[in-house]
């Protein structure tokens, strides 16, 4: 995988894939933790004297809505990267400026049906493309395979940090490595729990998956939680059974809430296993939206070593499966 970080691009338009897809309150950016992961690969491309063409989506909107544009983001992003930033409403005319953010991608419809034309019509604002969005990665939209076939394409600095930290898990996992796998939707955690499992000493699972697997045959190193509250959250029996297998790790990688933790009689269990791994001497890496809102609330996401953006494409890169934004750069080459 070529990144930008080993090869110098410099005079050109680059087109960045960027990850502006942060919560948004009442028109006002609430978590900006996506776009400052970005600013190191912007930085360093206007050092090179490049201009840049900023493009992300924002949401799931169903076409054009304003409560969905990237407008929205623009002041966070000036703040953060100090530098002026002109806005592109449509593809019609290039705006005029050094850095250029283009409206919410998925305005049109043709980014998710990674139509060929919208691709080339992105590509025609750059000589160079840089995908810095980990958590799109999985998704085959044009902004994240079909640019790609356009022009030369490099990974930036925060998805080439997300690859190495995840692949740290197989490629060199310290034992006891302990996977703890929460939250709904068996059908796309299943397959990581499986593959989880090969090289983990325990898989533990919480959540609403503790029913979900009811019927399931797993492999033997997976530990269901063994009690729970109202179905709502695992009990003091998991917990403990749970902050063992924590306290003897090396290795923690952690995905999904142990139960409804939104509802503070059944945050319990969540907030424990945050903080035992929070507390742990062992390297962590934790990932998905309610995992890191969980470490948020208590203060304690500054304790893990790696905090992932991808909520699925973590997932399913535990998973083991070839993700297309990745595939796209060559990484599987
Ligand atoms: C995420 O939040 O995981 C990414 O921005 C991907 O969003 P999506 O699930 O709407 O494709």
């Amino acid at each position: 995988m070529k990144s930008i970080n080993s090869e110098a691009i410099s005079g050109k338009t680059v087109i960045v894939r960027a990850d502006f897809d942060v919560p948004v309150k009442d028109g006002v950016v609430e978590d900006s933790t996506r776009i400052e992961k970005t600013i190191p690969t912007l930085k360093l491309l206007l050092e090179k004297g490049n201009k840049l063409f900023i493009i992300s989506h924002l949401g799931r909107p169903e076409g054009k809505d304003p409560a969905f544009s990237l407008k929205l983001t623009l002041p966070k992003l000036k703040e953060l990267f100090a530098r002026e930033v002109a806005f592109q409403e449509d593809l019609e005319k290039k705006a005029e400026g050094e850095v250029v953010l283009l409206e919410n991608l998925r305005f049109w419809k043709a980014e998710e049906a990674n139509d060929d034309l919208f691709a080339k019509k992105l590509a025609s604002f750059g000589e160079v493309f840089v995908f810095d969005c980990f958590s799109v990665a999985h998704r085959s939209h044009a902004s994240v395979v079909g640019i790609p076939k356009q022009l030369p394409s490099y990974a930036g600095i925060e998805i080439s940090h997300e690859v190495e930290e995840l692949s740290k898990i197989f490629k060199n996992p310290e034992h006891p490595l302990i996977a703890i796998i929460g939250g709904a939707k068996l059908e796309t955690k299943l397959p990581a729990i499986t593959n989880l499992a090969k090289v983990a000493d325990k898989v533990l699972v919480g959540g609403k998956l503790m029913f979900e697997v009811e019927n399931v045959e797993l492999p033997q190193n997976v530990l269901v939680a063994s009690d729970n509250v109202d179905g709502k959250d695992i009990g003091e029996e998991s917990i403990e059974t749970f902050a063992k297998e924590i306290n003897s790790a090396k290795m923690i990688v952690w995905n999904g809430p142990m139960g409804v933790f939104e509802e503070e009689k059944y945050a319990v269990g969540t907030k424990k296993v945050a903080e035992l791994v929070a507390n742990s001497e062992s390297y962590s890496l934790v990932g998905g939206g309610d995992t890191i809102s969980a470490l948020k609330e208590i203060n304690m996401i500054e304790k893990i070593n790696f905090v992932s953006v991808g909520g699925g494409a973590m997932l399913e890169f535990l998973e083991a499966k070839r993700l297309p934004g990745l595939e796209a750069l060559g990484y599987y080459e």
